[in-house]
């Protein structure tokens, strides 16, 4: 939540921090402002909105030039989306809570600060009144009072930090120290970008991509201080810190649209290519699999007795695919749950369950913190991640990253392919550990998986015919989705997908559980989704067959997905979408990609921002 960016340099800091603000709005979009220092003092703009009212602003009163300024972009936790909360927050001198410029210190802030109210009861008896409703201005707050009391900015900060409860990512600037600034983090995204003669930071990489892919990654409880020379970390109490260098090995052009309209839609095209990387290198020359990263030794991989599973949202689906594949390929019993629920029901774990975290962003903070109580029950926590340098991967056991590359559309799509990548490739590689009975088929899946890049690419060569169909739904009030097996799941993502970015109620089940009661939403001509499993698993094909026929028999309009040469499906499908032939445990893969597309096209045609849905942010720092 929230996008961040800090800037120390010879360029102009105005360019480089709107630059990076651009490429970091997916992160919320509430608000966005810029602190610029210029001549002893400080240039503050902020707006309420999309950064394109940020930028109108500052296009109708231009700031000075300025070689040092901070950035922000806004998803409201404390305080209305408004002006006077937007950040940057400035100090105040003492009695004095008027307009920006006033104190000293300019402050940006994604988290939350949960003794906030007490911090803000004790400021407002020493006579000092903020003028927001923010946490943020707290901070700012006692700030200033320590830049006042003679301290550096770095050492105002450690002070500072020492008081705050929560979570939080700060950078602030000091309008007498032009040449610095200074940030914090903890239990939220931060970091610094490396480049010759000028420093950046940034809630993430896509903050300064554009100017070095140089990248250092900040620990917890971790002050650190940029010049245009340096960069300096220490801990809350001043003591020196190591930083993790790291090289970013996307560029600029991959976080931008080439040529499409939206991110989200370029990000369903680039799907072929981002399950392929992430199945680039997994297999020795003598064939075996291999999981680089994975810091989990064999025995301690032969030692697990039950995996847990915990994510929210999409990557929750792909964790319940994970739970099919890794069941049915190594026989250790799986449970799936959603981190917003796992730590507040007491679980049950121990040394050899194996936590599996999964999560796109690395930083969603439910996710970690469920990790975290895993690993004081003595669990070892494998992170399926797609965000190198993020904090999930970072406090785990072992990691599996994807390799989706940068995700900018706020709704998910390869983040959730390549999720599944990795999930089969886990599973196949504990079945290889364990030795379990199916080992002799591992080289066969991993064949097949190696086949579905270019499947994926035969099910967007019929992208037209899905965009027609989004176009004769364009007023459909509801729409459901029916799976059985591994397409349930995929029908609850097309259910979500249809949810975040078209705002239309979408509800996906489980075809068998219709009779319970969700069948009871029927009404002639309600478009319903229905994935249809291969027919090789007779049983399940036939029973989804018959969920079909009752559905249709009450009104329904069906749109089936079904594997080519499925010919028992067309007598039952108003509307038939080719599948390729995969096997059904893989089926997910090609399935929910015509569901990508059907929701991106209608939020289109609805006239919806397909990128930032409203109300929603790319990634979930507070719990
Ligand atoms: C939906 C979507 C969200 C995320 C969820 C978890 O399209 O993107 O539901 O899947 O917020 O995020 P990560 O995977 O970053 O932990």
């Amino acid at each position: 939540m929230c996008g961040i960016v800090g800037y120390v340099g010879p360029k102009q800091a105005q360019d480089v921090v709107i630059d990076g603000l651009r490429r970091l709005e997916y992160r919320g979009y509430d608000s966005a402002g810029i602190a610029l220092v210029a001549d002893s003092a400080l240039a503050v703009s902020k707006k309420a909105g999309k950064l394109a009212n940020l930028e109108k602003a500052i296009a109708e009163q231009p700031l000075p030039p300025s070689h040092t300024g901070v950035g922000h972009t806004r998803w409201a936790t404390h305080g209305a989306p408004n002006d006077v909360n937007a950040h940057p927050h400035v100090g105040h001198l003492h009695g004095s809570p008027d307009s920006p410029g006033a104190g000293r210190v300019a402050l940006v802030h994604n988290g939350i600060i949960e003794n906030f109210a007490e911090l803000r009861s004790r400021l407002e008896a020493d006579d000092i009144t903020l003028v927001s409703e923010t946490d943020t201005e707290v901070a700012a707050q006692l700030l200033e009072l320590q830049l006042q009391s003679g301290l550096d900015l770095t050492v105002a900060m450690q002070r500072v930090c020492q008081q705050l409860e929560g979570a939080f990512t700060l950078v602030a600037v000091d309008a007498l120290d032009p040449e610095r600034v200074v940030a914090a983090r903890r239990n939220s995204p931060l970091v610094v970008g490396l480049g010759e003669g000028e420093n950046f930071l940034g809630s993430d990489v896509a903050a300064f991509i554009e100017h070095t892919r140089d990248a250092l990654e900040l620990g917890q409880d971790q002050v650190v201080t940029i010049t245009r020379s340096g960069v300096e970390v220490t801990d809350f109490y001043g003591v020196p810190q190591e930083g993790r260098h790291y090289h970013v090995d996307w560029d600029l052009s991959s976080a931008e649209k080439e040529g499409h309209d939206w991110f989200m839609r370029k990000e369903i095209f680039e799907q072929p290519r981002a399950v392929a990387d992430s199945l680039l290198g997994r297999r020795t020359a003598t064939g075996q699999l291999q999981l680089d990263e994975m810091r989990l030794s064999d025995q301690e991989l032969r030692d697990i007795d039950k995996i847990i599973i915990i994510a929210a949202g999409t990557s929750f689906y792909a964790g319940m695919v994970a739970k099919y594949a890794i069941e049915h390929w190594t026989r250790i019993p799986v449970e799936v749950e959603l981190s917003s629920e796992f730590r507040y029901r007491d679980p049950i774990l121990d040394y050899s369950t194996l936590v599996v975290a999964i999560s796109q962003s690395g930083e969603t903070a439910d996710t970690l913190q469920a990790i975290r109580h895993a690993r004081t029950q003595r669990s070892k926590v494998l992170a399926i991640c797609n965000t190198n340098g993020s904090t999930i991967p970072r406090e785990s056991d072992a990691v599996i990253y994807t390799h989706a590359g940068p995700e900018i559309g706020v709704a998910s799509t390869k983040g959730f392919l390549t999720q599944l990548v990795a999930c089969y490739l886990l599973a196949l590689y504990l079945a290889q550990v364990k030795g379990t009975r199916f080992g002799d088929e591992i080289t066969e899946v991993v064949t097949q998986l190696e086949a579905i890049p270019a499947q994926i690419e035969s099910v967007l060569d019929g992208a037209d015919s899905v965009y027609a169909l989004a176009r004769s739904h364009a007023s459909a009030r509801s729409v459901l989705f029916l799976g059985r097996h591994a397409g349930y799941p995929v029908a609850l993502e097309g259910a979500l997908k249809l949810k975040e970015i078209a705002y239309l109620h979408a509800e996906g089940f489980a075809a068998g559980e219709l009779k319970h009661g969700p069948i009871a939403l029927i009404e002639p001509g309600i478009p319903v989704f229905c994935v249809v499993p291969p027919q090789g698993r007779d049983q399940l094909h036939d029973k989804m067959l018959s969920g079909i026929q009752e559905v249709r028999a009450r009104g329904a309009r069906t749109i089936c997905l079904a594997e080519e040469g499925d010919e028992r499906i067309e007598p039952y499908a108003d509307h038939l979408i080719r599948l390729p032939r995969v096997p059904v445990l893989l089926q997910p893969l090609v399935a929910v990609v015509p569901l990508q597309l059907f929701a991106c096209e209608l939020a289109s045609l609805l006239g919806h921002d397909v990128d930032q849905p409203r109300n929603l942010a790319k990634s979930v720092t507070v719990e």
